[in-house]
This record gives C-alpha cells, sequence and structure tokens, in this order.
C-alpha cells in the first residue's frame, strides 16, 4: 500500500551500545511526535534483535540490510530469509548498489532475493539508481529501467504491491550531493510509469517509491514535497536521532 515511509540504514556502522543507545532514542523520540510515516531502522545483522525486539513495542519496524539468495543450510555467513522472518523483521534491503559494487550482485541475484522475501512475507525495499557516468551520458533512465525489469518484472501485479522501491543515485550517496527535487521526481515518475505499463495503474499508485542519497533535514521537504517521492532510504543522517526524526517529520 502507498504509505509515506522513511527508513534508515545504518549500514555497516556502530558498537553494540552505540546501536542500543541509538535505537532506544529513536523510539523514545518517535513517541513524542504525531506522524503518519512508516518508519523502519535497518541496523547491522547482529544488532537486528534487539531493533526487532524493540520495534514491538515502538513507532518503528524492524530491517535487514541484505538477504541470502540461498534457503537455510550450508552457507557459511548467510543469512536467510525464514531466519529473518523467525525474527519477526518485516522488511529488508536489496540491490543496494554497495551490494552491487562491493558483492558483485547482479539483477538475476537481486531478483531471486526479492522472491525469498517475498515467500517469507517479507516486505523488500528494492534499490536501483545509476552510476554519474551513467547519468553525464544520458543512460540513467536505461540503466534503471534495465534494474527493475530484471529484477522486479517477474513478479505478479499482487506481488509487487509489497515492493517497496528506492531510487538511490550512485552519484548522490554518501557524497552530500543530493539529487534536486525536480530530478528526483523526474525519476520516480519514470519508475512509476514503467510499474504502469506493466502492472496497471491501479497498482503502480499504490506503490511507495523512496529517494536516498544525501539526503537530510535540509533537502528532505523539498524533495518529499514531489508528488512520486514517498519517502526516503537514509544513510548517515540516519545514525543521528535528532536528525532522522527531523526527516521523519519532513511531509
Ligand atoms: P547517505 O544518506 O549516507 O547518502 O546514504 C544513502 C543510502 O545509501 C541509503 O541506503
Amino acid at each position: 500500500m502507498r504509505r509515506n515511509i522513511v527508513a534508515g540504514n545504518w549500514k555497516m556502522n556502530l558498537g553494540f551500545e552505540e546501536a542500543d543507545d541509538l535505537v532506544n532514542l529513536i523510539a523514545e523520540k518517535l513517541d513524542e511526535v504525531e506522524t503518519e510515516t512508516t518508519v523502519i531502522v535497518c541496523p547491522p545483522y547482529p544488532y537486528l534483535e534487539l531493533t526487532s525486539d524493540l520495534a514491538q513495542e515502538s513507532n518503528f519496524f524492524a530491517g535487514a540490510q541484505n538477504v541470502s539468495s540461498f534457503d537455510n543450510g550450508a552457507y557459511t555467513g548467510e543469512v536467510s530469509a525464514q531466519m529473518l522472518a523467525s525474527m519477526n523483521i518485516d522488511y529488508c534491503i536489496v540491490g543496494h548498489s554497495e551490494r552491487r559494487k562491493y558483492f558483485h550482485e547482479t539483477n538475476q541475484e537481486i531478483s531471486t532475493k526479492v522472491v525469498k522475501l517475498l515467500e517469507s512475507g517479507i516486505s523488500p525495499i528494492f534499490c536501483c539508481g545509476e552510476a554519474l557516468e551513467e547519468r553525464e551520458s544520458e543512460k540513467h533512465f536505461d540503466v534503471v529501467k534495465t534494474q527493475i525489469v530484471e529484477s522486479l518484472f517477474n513478479l505478479t501485479g499482487e506481488e509487487i504491491l509489497d515492493v517497496i522501491i528506492a531510487y538511490e543515485p550512485v552519484w548522490a550517496i554518501g557524497t552530500g550531493k543530493t539529487a534536486t527535487g525536480a530530478q528526483a521526481q523526474e525519476m520516480h515518475a519514470y519508475i512509476r510509469s514503467l510499474l504502469t505499463e506493466k502492472y496497471g495503474k491501479e497498482v503502480s499508485e499504490e506503490i511507495s517509491i523512496l529517494y536516498g542519497g544525501s539526503c537530510n533535514p535540509k533537502n528532505a521537504k523539498e524533495l518529499f514535497a514531489n508528488k512520486d517521492v514517498d519517502g526516503g532510504l537514509i544513510g548517515g543522517a540516519s545514525l543521528k536521532a535528532d536528525d532522522f526524526l527531523a526527516i521523519i517529520t519532513s511531509f
């Protein structure tokens, strides 16, 4: 269902105590604000249990940052969708550009992960986005289209309704260089048009499309004011409770 969503991707940051403090602070501050926004906190795996336990009694959901493309078995170092589901994890980021870059994830592998998550009742937060040279050579629409077609378009109209899409231009991630509201809206509208073409308007209008890439309390309002921008996937600014809360209340 289309909703305003703000998800924090902590990436590989914080020690156990810092993580414990941050998630508790977020929970406390969320209790003090009135918001319709769906809030998701995605810590590293070792901190998922404390996050999901707290999420049960708070106004946010717990999400993972990655999932294995395999089912349970002899895959050392991996974590399956079944395991996440057994810990009441509701969301999981897949296809982040850092996983594509450093762990060589392909559209096909990401497609498998999306299916595994959906089979376990977990909503994938599917990331897509172009690199700087792809935008400069005006290939950004084609790149995002290929990512979406190859990783999501095997799903049925019913299945895709459980997917959240995050457009994260790689040149904006961790660089302090944000897409303008107009650039985000242009790509988000394009993504929604692809969804309309494949699944029809009724379905495409129900899917939340988030923006990610140097989103902060200063630029969140301008980004979220656009009609096809349904929220954000936040990296650096999600590590500071005040900044994260300011973004959550930027609609
Ligand atoms: P930053 O907000 O740090 O640019 O990271 C964005 C991101 O990659 C979220 O997944």
